[in-house]
């Protein structure tokens, strides 16, 4: 698959998300990094401004939930537009039952990984996903360094995928950048998050246009 990038718009203008998103139409999906300053401790946004993002853009939505309880708020993003849905595994009470009723009603079910939560435990899990997100930072914030040490992470995932005869996607978010998408898609990544690599840049769009050649390098 090309790869894709996927701009965070937690490192955009919050007060101009319709500009924002507009800025980076090109792009494969816009990341939206929902908060609750519980699970993280960061608080962003919610289900109504995912609808009206969901109205101001051609873009899908590809909605990045770092809540807690997830299996009862998922849903509702996916009727706010999302077309798709990532949840934490660490957060998910019953992660099958939850990927099950994303794709039940019309989006694309993906799980992500904090730093220290290994892959292995949910191989058996992956035919139920479309996406597995592996975090390359601590979720909460944009802008930090991207940890090397998620790169093995990132490569196992793949081997699992592979293993299974899966057509499943690869995400990586955290500090990605042109400095570390090589790596990444070297070691099997093919969606890529970039927030303030893509919004920190004159030109956004120009900026996921490099990115995006890079990957496919
Ligand atoms: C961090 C978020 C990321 C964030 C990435 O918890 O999940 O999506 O926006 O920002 P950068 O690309 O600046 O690391
Ligand atoms: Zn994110």
């Amino acid at each position: 698959m090309a790869a894709q990038i996927n701009p965070s718009i937690l490192s955009a203008d919050f007060a101009r998300l319709a500009d924002e998103a507009k800025a980076v139409e090109g792009a494969d999906w816009l990341h939206v990094d929902v908060m609750d300053n519980h699970f993280v401790p960061n608080l962003t946004l919610g289900v109504p401004v995912v609808e009206s993002l969901a109205r101001a853009t051609q873009t899908p939505l590809d909605c990045h939930l770092m809540i807690e309880a997830p299996d009862r708020w998922a849903p509702q993003y996916v009727e706010a537009g999302a077309g798709s849905v990532t949840f934490h595994a660490e957060a998910a009470a019953a992660p099958v039952r939850l990927a099950r009723e994303i794709r039940a009603k019309g989006a694309r079910a993906s799980m992500a990984l904090k730093p220290a939560t290994p892959i292995e435990p949910f191989e058996d899990l992956l035919p139920e996903l479309d996406m597995v997100l592996i975090m390359t930072v601590e979720p909460g914030f944009g802008g930090q360094a991207f940890l090397d040490i998620m790169l093995p992470k990132i490569r196992r995932t793949r081997e699992l995928i592979s293993k299974h005869g899966l057509d499943l996607w690869l995400q990586v978010d955290g500090g990605v950048a042109a400095s570390t998408i090589e790596r990444c898609a070297e070691a099997g990544a093919d969606v890529f998050v970039a927030g303030s690599a893509v919004y920190g840049a004159d030109d956004p769009a120009e900026a996921v246009r490099a990115l995006r050649a890079q990957a496919d390098a």
